[in-house]
């Protein structure tokens, strides 16, 4: 991809768009080894060596973050009253940001968000069926006839019915649920049709990743390599 050299440092955070250029000029960078003077030059991203304070940069098109959502912002680039997940993340450098899929406005959890959108895509192919689970706090004693329905083709008012989940109890009142499509507030919706209500609702894994305890709600990191191709070849999320 072309560029010019000093909007290409501040993707890489190297600092303000005023800061770069005068970085620039003052000869603190370079491309293939030539000091460069004008912010303004044209480079190639994917074959340029370019060097600021003689360490090599790397340019990274598209970044992957893991966001532990709190309740109270929504999934969404922007909005006029509520604030956002990008909101949470800041990363101002990248406009084209958004989020994986939606977590309801109460809901709490894992929530990737990326520039990436053909993973994007992938991910919420609806012939993909990746594993999403959640921890369900319920309003009413779980009980076996409730596990038999959510872990048989369900009837929540779509136009198929949605997908068995597995069910896994923790307590009296509170279960993990895994479900592999993305329907309008689905879970919410299944433990209704089920005879139950969820009075709390956190996601706790998405295919191989999975919201760790060091992250505090509210706080976000980025993937690691391993987690993006696991991501990228995951297979394991078909139930
Ligand atoms: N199902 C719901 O009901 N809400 C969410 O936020 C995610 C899944």
């Amino acid at each position: 991809m072309k560029m010019r050299l000093d909007r290409y440092l501040c993707e890489l955070n190297l600092g303000t768009r005023s800061q770069v250029k005068r970085d620039i000029k003052a000869g603190l960078v370079s491309v293939n080894d030539r000091t460069i003077l004008r912010p303004e030059e044209q480079i190639r991203t994917d074959t340029d060596c370019i060097c600021y304070k003689g360490q090599p940069c790397i340019y990274e098109e598209y970044v992957y973050y893991l966001l532990h959502k709190p309740a109270g912002v929504v999934s969404a680039t922007r909005d006029r009253q509520d604030r956002t997940v990008l909101d949470l993340i800041g990363d101002t450098t990248r406009k084209d940001l958004f989020p994986v899929g939606r977590l309801d406005k109460d809901t709490e959890g894992l929530l990737l968000l990326t520039n990436d959108g053909a993973l994007a895509h992938d991910l919420l192919a609806p012939g993909r069926h990746v594993e999403k689970e959640y921890e369900c706090h319920l309003a009413h004693p779980f009980d076996e006839r409730q596990r038999q329905l959510l872990e048989q083709e369900m009837e929540i008012g779509e136009k198929k019915p949605v997908r068995p989940a597995v069910v896994q109890v923790l307590e009296d009142k509170k279960i993990t649920l895994t479900i592999t499509e993305g329907k309008f507030h689905q879970v919410k919706r299944m433990l209704h049709a089920a005879g139950n209500e969820v009075v709390y609702l956190k996601r706790i894994r998405m295919g191989p990743l999975v919201l760790d305890d060091a992250l505090p709600r509210g706080s976000f990191r980025r993937l690691t390599e391993e987690e993006v191709e696991s991501l990228k070849h995951d297979r394991s999320g078909h139930l």
